[in-house]
């Protein structure tokens, strides 16, 4: 469980451990990791790595031993504002963190997911690859979750008939720190306009907790389903449909 120290990640990994899963928490800050092994019943493992370093990865990977379910959830927003402004190395890192730390992950335990006949992999996009033109000042964003997408439909199809299943989820706009940057950037982040629209979700209360928008992901996370696309949104339909009230 990579980004496992706040948001949906810390969300995600205390509701796998509900359900008996035994976590290893990754992300840099060691005390928000501490703080999700606090939430945890089952066995947490903390591993503190800078993702945007492969060695690091590589790291990761042993710590974790054998490991069932991936679920590359840490990414960065950043860098921000207009391209023509980037520097380009922090495009580079934010394509290291957001894409290539998640092909490293599956590379380094797909042979154990693969022996064992079993696995479950799950990458994190974002709306901002369903429509790729609205984060505008979000271009190394919107390019890393693009690219995630294909990458995740891609070795899905590869790992048909494997009991290795990838898919993405696009977790719906949710209340974390990553929220709060992009709504409240101003001018150092993304479009004023994309701060507005987000402000506006967040007064008409539409903002999912993490913990709502990890529940719609940790549902599907048993079935056979490989190559979706899965969204929060989807989950939210079902529930008013379920429940108009
Ligand atoms: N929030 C939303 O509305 C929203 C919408 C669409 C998609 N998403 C996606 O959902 C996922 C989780 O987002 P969130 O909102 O929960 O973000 P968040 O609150 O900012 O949490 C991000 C997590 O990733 C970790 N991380 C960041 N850079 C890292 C690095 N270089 N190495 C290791 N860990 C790193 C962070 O820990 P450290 O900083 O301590 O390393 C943190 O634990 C992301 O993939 C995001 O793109 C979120």
């Amino acid at each position: 469980m990579t980004g496992a120290g706040r948001g949906i990640g810390r969300a995600l990994a205390v509701g796998l451990a509900a359900e008996g899963a035994d976590v290893v928490l990754v992300a840099r800050s060691r005390d928000e990791l501490e703080g999700t092994a606090a939430l945890v019943s089952t066995k947490a493992t903390v591993v503190t790595a800078d993702l945007a370093d492969l060695s690091q990865v590589a790291e990761v990977a042993a710590a974790a031993g054998a490991v069932d379910i991936l679920i590359n959830n840490a990414a960065v927003p950043w860098p921000a504002g207009p391209t023509a402004t980037l520097d380009p190395a922090e495009f580079a890192n934010a394509v290291a963190i957001n894409v290539t730390a998640v092909a490293a992950l599956s590379i380094h335990l797909l042979p154990g997911m693969l022996e064992r006949g079993w696995g479950r992999i799950v990458n994190l996009s974002s709306g901002a690859a369903q429509v790729p033109a609205f984060l505008n000042g979000g271009n190394a964003y919107t390019t890393t979750k693009y690219a995630v997408e294909g990458h995740t439909i891609n070795l899905a199809a590869e790992l048909a008939g494997s009991g290795v299943t990838a898919n993405i989820y696009r977790p719906g706009t949710v209340a974390t720190s990553m929220m709060t940057w992009v709504r409240e950037g101003g001018g150092t982040a993304m479009d004023a306009t994309v701060n507005e629209y987000f402000a506006d979700v967040q007064q008409r209360g539409d903002l999912l907790t993490p913990e709502q928008s990890a529940g719609f992901l940790l549902a599907r996370l048993p079935g056979e389903d490989t190559g979706q696309t899965w969204h929060a949104e989807d989950g939210i339909i079902a529930r008013l449909e379920a429940d108009p009230s």
